[in-house]
């Protein structure tokens, strides 16, 4: 989850392994630093937190806090995760970005700044996209695309909640998809 900790797409993840529609579980959920708000609802609810701060051997470092998962969903990770961690679990990372990739991504393309590009282009519809995880930003095969209208009257604010609430959805879509296909490939 990203430094400000929000963890609005945690907590849908959670909810989803929690009410059966994942069936999954939320093993450990690594954050920069603990004082950040998400993480007393983790301890609050029972999940496992890992702070892991970026210095000094950080990518090993994940990798040893994330051991035993078969699927590490990033949101709100704004760094280029290190090799490490995509060696250490390949085609096992996903990210989700707030539009509908390759349109509104690459460096610096991260929170309210996508919405406002969106909104400058006069773009009709935006969305939100999860994909694999690569060396790169916000590239790698794209998993779920879900799309919401841009409306009249729209500022970065309103345009990020509605793509928000299509987040949640997408998150659980795509994980459930990345579940089907280990159990089917084999
Ligand atoms: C989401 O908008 C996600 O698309 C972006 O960072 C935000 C994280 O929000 N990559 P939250 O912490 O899950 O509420």
């Amino acid at each position: 989850m990203g430094p400000k900790g929000r963890g609005s797409n945690l907590k849908a993840i959670a909810a989803a392994c929690e009410d059966g529609s994942l069936d999954a579980r939320v093993r450990v959920v690594v954050a920069p630093k603990e004082e950040i708000p998400v993480v007393d609802w983790c301890r609050e609810n029972g999940l496992r937190v890992a702070g892991v701060e970026p210095g000094e051997n950080y990518g090993l470092r994940l990798v040893n806090a994330l051991e035993g998962c078969d699927l590490i969903c990033l949101a709100g990770y704004l760094r280029l995760l290190p090799d490490e961690v995509l060696q250490a679990f390949p085609r096992r990372v996903l990210n989700i970005h707030p539009a509908l990739l390759p349109k509104f991504g690459g460096k610096g393309m991260y929170g309210i700044k996508v919405h406002e590009a969106v909104l400058a282009a006069g773009e009709a519809e935006s969305g939100c996209t999860v994909h694999y995880v690569t060396p790169h930003y916000d590239e790698g095969e794209v998993l779920v695309q879900r799309r919401c209208p841009v409306l009249p009257g729209d500022t970065p604010e309103t345009l990020a909640a509605r793509v928000l609430a299509e987040e949640h959805r997408a998150y659980a879509e795509a994980i459930r998809m990345v579940i089907h296909a280990g159990r089917t490939s084999t």
